[in-house]
């Protein structure tokens, strides 16, 4: 288990200082961008298929190309460096590492992540790997997907063949991204790859997806036994419209299916018997077997926590005929929080990112937690003297760190933050419409150009802080 970092240091009335040892980070996403969805035997995944699908992403927008990382990854450490970066989280592709899904390896493919993460060492950033951020094997897919048991052992042999080969240097590890957008998004509401609809199989792929991290975890240690393993959670704040009886119980079941699904099966071998009973109409959860529950639960290193707006429900007088996100919650109404919007229409909110803190500490005090995507799309343009003045995305990490500061000073074991993300890319169903980048990509010529954000993310990292 790592050791727990000081406490922040006391900030004097213009500066929230965090710990020497803090990781001050960036993230991306493979298919997001790496782009080369062909070289060196990479084959389909769920979201080169759902792209090519018409009417599904943004103005048919493909992960093709993206970034074009994978052939200039040293270019973008080279930024990171010069942001000074101490840390950087990205994600292994399984359909580069496993074509077709099948056990082995692809010499090729892993070379990839074997060339990124010595980059990333000789320039000092300690390199955080996901093993899972949505790019399923599209063969597996054809198996059953996230919905078979199957494909859970599948990714255990997946994790086991990453870490043999990158756990040498690879020291904090992710198993999945978001499982809970992989499963509702992708399996219920048919939002995300790979498009299906069925709320019973968005519950059969959550228990699925949390076994897989039970067995990655497993293969992870036993192949790396100093490995820190984490899983990325989006937790998010759930607050009641009102405080009356049925608008508060709304609030709990959200909760319950947002976050305490996720959580408390890991951290407490069960799942919440008031979410199974919530949901006995959709599913009897009689997928659950003997024995998965301590694959599950078995302890994990750090918590990564994602990050970006809170969650404002009520009861709903009648229940909505449009089929919700959420199983069995077709009488519960999401509304849009009062207060700025980034283009994404998400309300900043910081309190919310301060409130999931505290909240996983309250609950398990001695959890050490990354935060380990946070931040803003918004319309950034480049000026004539070719600066991009992005201010709303700097007053948005700015208060998300404030934040996090208050939940470290209330006792949250917050190790380090990375920012979403490091580069402009592909934004999944809405293609490249919306940039969440520190860093500008301009997708005609590939070149990238510093946002003001990333040089005041430079000045925070380098003070060890912001000014209050
Ligand atoms: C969370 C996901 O992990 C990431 O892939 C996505 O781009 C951001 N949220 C922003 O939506």
């Amino acid at each position: 288990m790592p050791t727990q970092t000081e406490a922040p240091a006391a900030a004097t009335a213009q500066e929230l200082r965090f710990p020497p040892d803090f990781w001050w980070g960036a993230a991306t996403a493979a298919y997001q961008i790496e782009g080369a969805v062909a070289d060196d035997g990479r084959t389909k995944s769920i979201w080169d298929t759902f792209c090519a699908t018409p009417g599904l992403v943004v103005d048919g927008h493909t992960g093709d190309v993206a970034a074009d990382h994978y052939h200039r990854y040293r270019e973008d450490v080279a930024l990171m460096r010069e942001i000074g970066l101490s840390a950087y989280r990205f994600s292994v592709s399984w359909p580069r590492v496993q074509p077709g899904g099948r056990s082995g390896e692809n010499p090729a493919g892993i070379a990839f992540y074997d060339r990124l993460v010595d980059e990333l060492l000789t320039a000092g950033i300690k390199p955080a790997a996901t093993l899972y951020h949505w790019d399923l094997p599209q063969e597996l897919e054809d198996r059953g997907g996230w919905t078979a048991r199957d494909t859970a052992l599948r990714f255990a042999d997946y994790a086991a063949v990453v870490a043999a080969r990158l756990g040498d240097r690879v020291k904090l590890w992710c198993t999945l991204n978001e499982p809970w957008c992989s499963a509702f998004l992708g399996y219920g509401a048919g939002f995300h790859a790979p498009g299906r609809k069925n709320p019973a199989d968005a519950l059969l792929a959550t228990h699925h997806l949390l076994l897989g991290h039970g067995l990655a975890a497993q293969a992870l240690r036993a192949a790396v036994p100093t490995a820190q393993v984490s899983i990325a959670l989006n937790q998010g704040a759930v607050r009641s419209l009102t405080d009356s009886a049925g608008d508060r119980d709304a609030a709990r079941r959200i909760d319950g299916l947002l976050n305490r699904i996720y959580l408390d099966p890991i951290m407490t071998g069960a799942y919440p018997a008031d979410v199974m009973a919530d949901t006995a109409a959709v599913s009897d959860w009689s997928f659950v077997r003997d024995g998965d529950l301590a694959v599950i639960s078995a302890p994990i290193d750090a918590l990564g926590v994602n990050y970006y707006a809170p969650d404002l429900v009520s009861a709903a007088a009648t229940p909505h005929e449009e089929p919700s996100v959420y199983p069995a919650s077709q009488d519960i109404t999401f509304h849009q929080t009062p207060g700025p919007r980034t283009e994404m229409g998400w309300t900043v909110d910081p309190t919310g990112l301060r409130d999931v803190l505290t909240g996983v500490h309250r609950r398990f005090p001695d959890l050490p937690m990354y935060v380990t995507e946070n931040g803003a799309a918004y319309d950034d343009r480049v000026d004539a003297d070719g600066r991009v003045r992005d201010d709303e995305r700097i007053a948005y990490l700015r208060a998300h760190l404030a934040a996090a500061h208050e939940a470290m000073t209330a006792g949250a074991d917050l190790r380090g933050y990375f920012v979403w993300s490091l580069l402009d890319n592909f934004e999944w169903a809405f293609g490249y419409g919306k940039r969440f980048g520190i860093v500008r990509v301009d997708y005609d010529t590939q070149q990238r150009l510093l946002k003001d954000s990333a040089r005041w993310y430079r000045d925070v990292i380098h003070a060890g802080g912001i000014a209050a």
